[in-house]
């Protein structure tokens, strides 16, 4: 069935984000990824328990999905999902999380893993809220790394691509909720 909203229409023709050359291709993209699997994995050589990867919800599913095959030790996945309050004056822009870790993170080794860290308010956020559940240890990985716009300082422990201050989508990151499904990174214009 042909649908018409305009973001289906943006979606189509020679004109689809995504049909010009990437900002990183999908074979780039794999190579880092394999490389993030390896460097977590021994950072995380000799815990004990395994690994709890924490995926942020929506935009890291793709990179978390194959970060998680790139990695040689056991692993466990948790999902958060923030959600930002776009009503409300006093409440505006706050962020809160729809959707919280199930499982107990009382001394567990917890790897944060995010799609790209930009003022730094979400990957911050997310993380004080996970630090108050008692890890043993709090990592962040992040696929991208955009500096222009940083408003609280983050620690990032892995970190695929940094990348200049252009709007990206693909690989799971969305734009209006679309181009997820593309396997590159494309910057839009
Ligand atoms: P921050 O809270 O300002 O660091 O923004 C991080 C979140 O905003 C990411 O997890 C994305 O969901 C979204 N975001 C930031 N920059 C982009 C982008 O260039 N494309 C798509 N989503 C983005
Ligand atoms: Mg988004």
């Amino acid at each position: 069935m042909r649908q018409v909203t305009s973001a289906q229409d943006a979606g189509r023709g020679g004109d689809r984000p995504g049909s010009g050359k990437p900002m990183i291709s999908a074979a780039r993209i794999k190579r880092r990824v394999r490389e993030l699997g390896r460097e977590i994995s021994e950072v995380y050589a000799d815990i004990d328990t395994p690994l709890v990867m924490v995926v942020i919800l929506k935009g890291a599913t793709v990179f978390a999905a194959d970060l998680l095959r790139s990695l040689s030790i056991p692993a466990e996945l948790e999902f958060v999902r923030p959600t930002r309050n776009r009503s409300g004056a006093a409440q505006r822009g706050r962020l809160r999380l729809a959707h919280m870790v199930a499982g107990s993170l009382v001394g567990r080794h917890v790897l944060l893993v995010t799609d790209i860290v930009d003022s730094g308010i979400t990957v911050n956020t997310v993380a004080n809220r996970i630090g108050r559940l008692g890890p043993a240890s709090l990592r962040i990985a992040t696929l991208l790394d955009r500096k222009a716009h940083r408003e609280v300082e983050v620690q990032i422990d892995f970190c695929g691509f940094v990348i200049p201050d252009r709007f990206v989508i693909g690989y799971g990151i969305d734009h209006a909720g679309l181009y997820r499904e593309l396997p590159d990174l494309h910057s839009l214009k």
